[in-house]
């Protein structure tokens, strides 16, 4: 990539200020190492002969309704407080280059955007209620050269929308956010944060907040994002369908990936999560032989064989942000060997038994204990565990070195959702209509593990889907993808045809 002119790394100057602070600050612009480079006559140049591209006639964008109540209901659980929940900054990766940006969940979920250094503030108003305000960054400058001469500058990173556009697009009031430290120092009365995505916020508030007060905010947005939202579930929905075509995708590539690594399939996954969506919604887990017993394999430098198993556990993050999180473990020739397939099934068995205690008024906890305990029941069945009982091996634990994981976790715009929700509204909490979950158990037998046959050691197999709570039962988002053994070999039979 080309580097910028300049190696200038002061912030942008504010646009209010008189036209004589505003040519100063142009000079400054031109004089910060730019000397050489950049002429008067050059500088006059650039600064005129360009259209106005504003635009009048945006719509809101469709989330928009779904946010503004989303806002308020933040807004009636904290009367009287300003609430700050900025998006985050870019992270550099080396010198001038980053990573590409993703903003904090909340705040996505509460403006729509997803523009770097956005903050939105919360102002109580003396009637009741708050005021919502998005600040951002504007459009650059071109008069002061700002628009090219700065880090920022839109000449380099692409044209942003103005703030009267992003008004007509997110529905809400926008402002400069470099005027935001400012106010805030300003701003009196109690105040919460979230914390840990902008320092410089922070840096602007802390003589104003308190941990504990700050961290009830955290839990509340986790909280509100239990139970999702049409639109939600309907983009959770694309993103399983989505994630779908992408595990499509990789079953026919299996010959390259033989003849390559598992990141021929990294990369194939990659590139439908990239057109169809956002991004993954996290690092893909591209696990071939006994890769497959690596709960978070994602060097995914191994080798693919035939006959050996691929464990595949990947997501497509939609535009809106929300991830898919669904594991299929495929026979990379096509065909369970006896041994994987008994395996399989038992896994198999496991899941059906956990989606099916996935409904309205179950408790959270009830999917966990159903798949544990078919997987307990085979894995007793099977000798492993000496001549103790099902209900003695749950009691211990002892499947657990074989099962590993939690059969599951919520699922939105974070793979592993409402993280900060208290326990009483998450491992100890019951179901209601509109919770998403995974449903994900699995068996991995260790290539190292002398505890079991020789011919367990190296598989590994999880399922996993993502499954809706709705008023009267479940529905599996997912269930585009086989899980059955059978209709798995006859799916693949069909894409490798
Ligand atoms: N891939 C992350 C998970 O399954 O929880
Ligand atoms: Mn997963
Ligand atoms: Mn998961």
């Amino acid at each position: 990539m080309a580097e910028r002119t300049s190696g200038n790394q002061e912030e942008p100057p504010t646009p209010e200020g008189t036209e004589d602070d505003r040519a100063a600050e142009a000079v400054k612009l031109r004089k910060n190492g730019l000397e050489p480079q950049v002429s008067d006559e050059l500088a006059a140049n650039m600064a005129q002969g360009w259209a106005d591209t504003e635009r009048h006639d945006l719509e809101p964008v469709p989330q928009a309704a779904h946010t503004a109540r989303r806002r308020a209901a933040l807004s009636s659980r904290f009367p009287g407080e300003r609430l700050v929940i900025p998006a985050g900054n870019l992270k550099v990766r080396a010198n001038d280059t980053y990573y590409r940006f993703r903003p904090s969940s909340d705040y996505a979920y509460l403006t729509g955007d997803q523009t770097e250094n956005g903050v939105l503030v919360l102002e109580p108003r003396t009637d009741g209620g708050h005021e919502a305000t998005a600040y951002l960054l504007p459009r650059s400058d071109r008069e002061s050269g700002e628009f090219w001469l700065s880090d920022r500058g839109e000449l380099w990173d692409g044209r942003r929308n103005s703030l009267t556009e992003n008004e007509q697009l997110l529905g809400l009031p926008c402002a400069d956010v470099r005027t935001l430290p400012e106010r805030l120092k300003e701003a009196t009365g109690p105040v919460r944060l979230l914390r840990g995505h902008d320092t410089g916020v922070e840096a602007a508030l802390t003589d104003k907040v308190t941990a504990e007060r700050d961290e009830g905010l955290r839990v509340l947005l986790s909280e509100m994002r239990r139970v999702k939202d049409d639109f939600e579930i309907a983009d959770l929905r694309f993103a399983c369908e989505a994630t779908a075509r992408g595990f499509e995708d990789v079953v026919k590539v299996l010959d390259k990936a033989e003849a390559t690594s598992e990141r021929y399939i990294e990369g194939t996954f990659f590139l439908r999560a990239r057109v169809e969506g956002n991004d993954v919604g996290y690092a893909s887990i591209c696990a071939s032989g006994a890769h497959a017993t690596t709960i978070h394999w994602v060097r995914n430098d191994g080798r693919v064989r035939s006959g050996d198993l691929l464990l595949l556990d990947a997501g497509v993050e939609t535009r809106n942000l929300y991830t898919a999180d669904i594991t299929r473990t495929l026979p990379v020739g096509g065909r369970f060997t006896p041994l994987q397939r008994k395996i399989y099934d038992a896994v198999y068995e496991a899941q059906t038994a956990g989606i099916a205690a996935v409904g309205p008024g179950a408790a959270y906890r009830d999917f966990h204990d159903a798949a544990q305990r078919v997987l307990a029941e085979h894995l007793v069945a099977w000798g492993l565990l000496g001549d103790l009982s099902v209900d003695k091996v749950l009691e211990l634990g002892l499947q657990r070195r074989w099962t590993m994981h939690g059969t599951g976790h919520m699922l939105g715009i974070d793979v592993h959702d409402c993280a900060a929700a208290r326990t009483e509204l998450y491992v100890n909490g019951t179901l209601e209509p509109g919770i998403v979950l995974t449903v994900e158990p699995g068996l991995y037998f260790q290539a190292d593990d002398l505890t079991v046959p020789e011919e367990y050691r190296g598989i590994g197999v999880r399922i996993e889907d993502d499954i809706l709570v709705t008023e009267d039962g479940n529905e599996n988002l997912s269930a585009a993808l086989p899980r059955q053994a059978d209709e798995v070999e006859a799916w693949m039979a069909r894409l490798l045809a």
